[in-house]
């Protein structure tokens, strides 16, 4: 395969970038008075108005011929058919199937998946039922880091209009003692039941709160107040949980992509049985569109082209998810370790050192509150921010006027970032053409949820085959662990140790020691 800058569609995206790099959202919007309604695609009732990027319909043309190019379509379907495409690790990619409906079939070493997906749904739901059921259980703690955390509290905060009020939830995922501190110093042990979710069972962060929580808990027993969700059947035994309180996985399920595996128990315990079947409901109707969809009508192919687009042509170096709903508060925190430790890679799936541009840096805050911080550097700095904007018709607490305010904020900001306004003071001048996304829906419910995140994770995986890197393997995160195992014993030793890290390391372990 000829390497990415080599290959004649991306020539032409390139030769084309020169010539419409220039032109101003202003003029493309003066000479099509149609490309608002032109410029924008529906998928299951969530809308992408994506007019407002630098594009035209050249720069469509060039990009869907560039996913042609790479194969986008062979390596979507790869995917969902349970091949090996983590490469580094050898193991298949199927969060898809954790939301495939019970008659569908999907070989994973010679055996259909699919049956076992479906009995570990039904124990969850088996179980949330008794739980929520359960008057002496009141607080949910789910001990997690990673995949193993984000997933859960951004779908417990987004769902939580939608989650059963006389149960408390708390996440504990941070070494810091404090973050188990915080979370449990109100509660009472007998009171609460731990979910310790983690696929390997051998993090550092979740075993350590996992063993304070057991302490915790006193002489209350282990198997009324802990459950585990994990791969690792091996590790939970050693760590006291009966396998009877494990829910399981797989390995072909990535940790940012497990929020709808047993990693969702304590969305299902909020949000009960019906309600996350909703969500997989949701999953599953995006990849249903991502894998069937022409991809100039593919939401997920386009806003991923689009983000190659920013990314490797303009430079830009970072996306702002910019939610307009208050209970997506956390699906900007979400996306940055779905997106980044997706794609934040230099070499491509065969080894070779890039020269080009790869995984932008996502972040972002709920609007309107964004507003009143950041949003002046996207309108008036010098750098170029692309904007996912996301909003819903309807509010799920409709309170006096404060949905129109919200939404015509939203309206708003992404109007004043594409055309800008002419001032005669340098300082009160806009320039526009300032890119943004537009994603609407009627009202965030499980279902909603449910394609919103799917879509995203098809962004990356669109991303992913255009730069030719492996998704969904995460070496960047070994070096640092690794040194801090090494690091440990030598802030615990009771006598001074040889140090052999460099002089700036030494100096700042002895200072600690001091002080200590
Ligand atoms: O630090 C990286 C990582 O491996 C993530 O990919 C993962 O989501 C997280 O750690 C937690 O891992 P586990 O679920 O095995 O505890």
């Amino acid at each position: 395969m000829p390497n990415l800058t080599q290959r004649a569609t991306w020539q032409a995206l390139t030769a084309h970038y020169r010539q419409v790099k220039d032109l101003h959202l202003r003029q493309l919007f003066a000479d099509d008075s149609k490309r608002g309604e032109r410029l924008a695609v529906e998928a299951g009732g969530l809308y992408l108005d994506y007019s407002k990027n630098r594009v035209t319909d050249e720069t469509i043309r060039l990009l869907v011929a560039l996913a042609e190019d790479c194969q986008l379509r062979d390596r979507i379907e790869v995917m969902f058919r349970g091949d090996k495409i983590n490469l580094t690790e050898n193991r298949a990619v199927l969060h898809t199937a954790l939301r495939a409906p019970q008659t569908a079939s999907v070989i994973v070493d010679g055996k259909n998946v699919v049956p076992e997906v479906h009995a570990v749904l039904d124990r969850m739901a088996e179980f949330s039922n008794r739980i929520r059921a359960d008057k002496r259980i009141k607080n949910i703690v789910n001990i997690g880091i990673g995949g193993s955390d984000l997933g859960p509290v951004m779908a417990y905060e987004a769902l939580r209009y939608y989650s059963q009020r006389n149960l408390t939830f708390r996440f504990v995922a941070n070494v810091d003692g404090t973050d188990f501190a915080e979370a449990t110093h109100d509660l009472i042990p007998a009171e609460t039941l731990f979910i310790v979710a983690s696929k390997t069972f051998t993090t550092q962060e979740t075993m350590t709160n996992a063993l304070t929580a057991r302490q915790w808990i006193g002489n209350l027993p282990v198997h009324e107040h802990f459950v585990a969700i994990s791969t690792n059947e091996t590790e939970v035994k050693k760590f006291g949980i009966d396998p009877k309180n494990m829910f399981g996985f797989w390995d072909w399920v990535g940790g940012r992509y497990s929020m709808d595996s047993a990693i969702g128990l304590s969305t299902m315990i909020a949000i009960g049985p019906e309600n996350f079947r909703a969500m997989l409901a949701g999953f599953h109707a995006m990849d249903e569109h991502y894998r069937t969809t022409p991809f100039e009508k593919n939401l997920p192919a386009l806003m991923g082209l689009l983000g190659v687009w920013y990314t490797s042509f303009f430079g830009a170096e970072t996306v702002a998810v910019l939610p307009y709903d208050q209970y997506l508060k956390r699906f900007p925190a979400y996306l940055q370790q779905l997106t980044m430790e997706s794609n934040g890679k230099s070499v491509t799936l065969d080894g070779k050192r890039v020269d080009y541009q790869t995984g932008a840096i996502y972040w972002g805050e709920p609007g309107t509150n964004g507003q009143h911080s950041f949003y002046q550097l996207i309108h008036q700095g010098t750098k170029l921010i692309p904007c996912d904007f996301i909003g819903f018709a309807k509010s799920l607490n409709p309170t006096g006027a404060h949905h129109d305010l919200l939404m015509a904020n939203l309206f708003a900001q992404s109007e004043a970032l594409a055309f800008g306004k002419i001032a005669d003071e340098p300082h009160r001048t806009f320039d526009g053409n300032r890119p943004s996304n537009t994603l609407l829906a009627e009202r965030l419910t499980p279902e909603m949820l449910g394609k919103l995140v799917a879509l995203y994770e098809h962004v990356v995986f669109t991303q992913g085959v255009i730069w030719n890197v492996g998704t969904f393997d995460q070496w960047g995160v070994q070096l640092g662990k690794v040194l801090a195992q090494q690091i440990v014993p030598e802030l615990e030793a009771s006598t001074e140790p040889t140090l052999r890290h460099d002089s700036s390391t030494n100096t700042l372990i002895r200072r600690y020691r001091q002080c200590r």
